[in-house]
C-alpha cells in the first residue's frame, strides 16, 4: 500500500497536491464571482453564525506540527481579517488558561482527534465557557483529520481537513492540509467582516487554485536535487532553519521534520532573532536554511542569512525560481515557483519535507516509526 514509495511519509508527502484540491473542492462555492453582488460566501465550510458572527478574538490550542499550522493560522487570521489573535500550546494552557470574552472563537487543532494534551485543554475550555454565563454560546471550533474522533465530539463544530489516513509518524499532508483549512477559515471571516474586497478574496483564491499544480513541480524537480544534497550531511549534527513573517512557521516546521526523523539536532528561528543569541552557535560545521520567498520580508531575511554566511555557515535557500539575489548569496538553492507571499508557506515547507526525509532514509532510520515517537500523544 505504499504505492512504489519506499516509505508511507514519502507517499504522503507526494499526496499533498491531492489533498489541497480536495480541499478546494470541498469549501470553496464553484458559482461565486465578485461581482455576483449576491448574499454567498466564497467559501462554504459549512459553520454557523452562532460560531463566526461578531468574533472579537480567537485563540487556538495545539501541539507540534499542529501547533506550527496554527501558527500560521494566526498569521493569516491576523492579516486577512484583522482579528487578534493567539496561540498556545495546549499543555501550556490548561493551568494558565488566557482570559476570553463572550465573542472569542477558541480552535482546537489536532490531526488525530486524540491528542490528550489538546482535548484536555478543549475539556477546560468548555468547562470555563459553562460556568461563565450563557452568553459564552457555543464558540469552540476542531480543525480535524478525523471527523469521527474524541475533538469531532467535544467540540461544538468542526472543519473536516481530508487529508486521509497519515501513517508516516511525521506529519505532513496533514499540516498543508490544516494550513488550507485556515486559508478558508480567515478568508470566511474575512468576507463575512469586509476586511478584504471581493477582489482580493478573488485574487487570494485564483492563488490556492493554483498550488495543487505549483506543489506537483516543486516534488518533481526538487526531489532529485534534495536527495543528492542529503548527502552532503553525513557527519552534521545541528541544523539551523531561519523564515520570517508567514514562514517563520515553516522554519519551526522544517527543523521539527528534521529533528524527529533523523535525530539531527535542528532549531527554527524568525530570521531576525539570531543576532540576538543563536548566531553564536554558528560556524562551518551547521549548516543553515533559509527560507526567503518574495515579499515584504524578503530583503531582512536574505541580509541576516548573509549574517550567517559571514560565519562560515553552509547556507541552503529556499527561493523562488528567478531570483538573482539568492544565487549571490545560498550555497545551494531549492527553489519553488514564485506566489504571491501569502501563499507561499505551502511551497517553500515541501523542500523542508523532502530534506528531512532523504537525509533520514540516507541515514538508513525508520522514517515511518521514528524512535521514542506515537501518532497520537494519548498520555498527558
Ligand atoms: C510532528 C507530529 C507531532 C504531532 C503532535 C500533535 O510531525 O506528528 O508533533 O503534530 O503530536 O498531533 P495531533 O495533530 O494529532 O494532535
Amino acid at each position: 500500500e505504499k504505492q512504489g514509495f519506499r516509505h508511507f511519509m514519502l507517499k504522503e508527502i507526494y499526496e499533498q497536491p491531492n489533498v489541497i484540491r480536495t480541499c478546494l473542492d470541498a469549501y470553496l462555492n464553484p458559482h461565486w464571482h465578485p461581482q455576483d453582488n449576491s448574499e454567498v460566501s466564497p467559501i462554504n465550510l459549512g459553520l454557523s453564525e452562532a460560531m463566526l458572527g461578531n468574533v472579537e478574538n480567537v485563540q487556538i490550542l495545539a501541539c507540534g506540527t499542529s501547533w506550527h499550522s496554527s501558527l500560521l493560522g494566526k498569521y493569516l487570521i491576523e492579516q486577512l481579517a484583522g482579528i487578534p489573535t493567539m496561540v498556545q500550546y495546549a499543555s501550556e494552557f490548561r493551568y494558565a488558561p488566557s482570559p476570553i470574552t463572550p465573542n472569542t472563537l477558541s480552535i482546537g487543532v489536532t490531526q488525530s482527534g486524540e491528542t490528550a494534551d489538546t482535548l484536555a485543554a478543549l475539556e477546560t475550555e468548555k468547562q470555563r465557557r459553562i460556568a461563565l454565563d450563557s452568553k459564552y454560546r457555543p464558540r469552540i471550533l476542531g480543525v480535524t483529520n478525523r471527523p469521527e474522533s474524541t475533538l469531532a465530539h467535544m467540540v461544538d463544530e468542526i472543519i473536516n481537513t481530508q487529508a486521509g489516513i497519515e501513517i508516516g509518524v511525521a506529519a505532513t499532508k496533514s499540516f498543508t492540509a490544516q494550513v488550507m483549512g485556515f486559508y478558508l477559515l480567515a478568508l470566511e471571516l474575512a468576507y463575512r467582516r469586509q476586511s478584504l474586497s471581493l477582489e482580493q478574496i478573488e485574487t487570494i483564491i485564483n492563488g490556492l487554485r493554483h498550488l495543487p499544480r505549483q506543489m506537483e513541480l516543486v516534488l518533481e524537480k526538487q526531489e532529485p536535487i534534495i536527495e543528492e544534497l542529503a548527502h552532503e550531511f553525513n557527519d552534521t549534527q545541528d541544523f539551523i532553519f531561519l523564515g520570517r513573517g508567514v514562514n517563520f512557521p515553516i522554519a519551526l516546521e522544517g527543523a521539527l521534520k528534521l529533528k524527529e526523523i533523523s535525530y539531527i539536532h535542528a532549531e527554527g528561528y524568525p530570521a531576525g532573532e539570531m543576532k540576538h543569541g543563536p548566531i553564536a552557535l554558528l560556524d562551518a560545521k551547521v549548516p543553515v536554511v533559509a527560507i526567503a520567498m518574495p515579499g515584504i520580508v524578503y530583503d531582512k531575511v536574505i541580509s541576516n542569512a548573509q549574517e550567517a554566511k559571514a560565519r562560515d555557515a553552509r547556507l541552503i535557500g529556499v527561493t523562488v525560481i528567478d531570483d538573482l539575489d539568492a544565487s549571490h548569496t545560498f550555497n545551494d538553492i531549492l527553489t519553488v515557483p514564485r506566489v504571491d507571499e501569502i501563499l507561499s508557506p505551502m511551497l517553500a515547507v515541501i523542500p523542508l519535507q523532502l530534506l528531512a526525509y532523504h537525509i533520514a532514509a540516507r541515514r538508513g532510520l525508520d522514517v515511518d516509526q521514528p524512535r521514542n515517537l506515537a501518532k497520537s500523544v494519548t498520555v498527558e
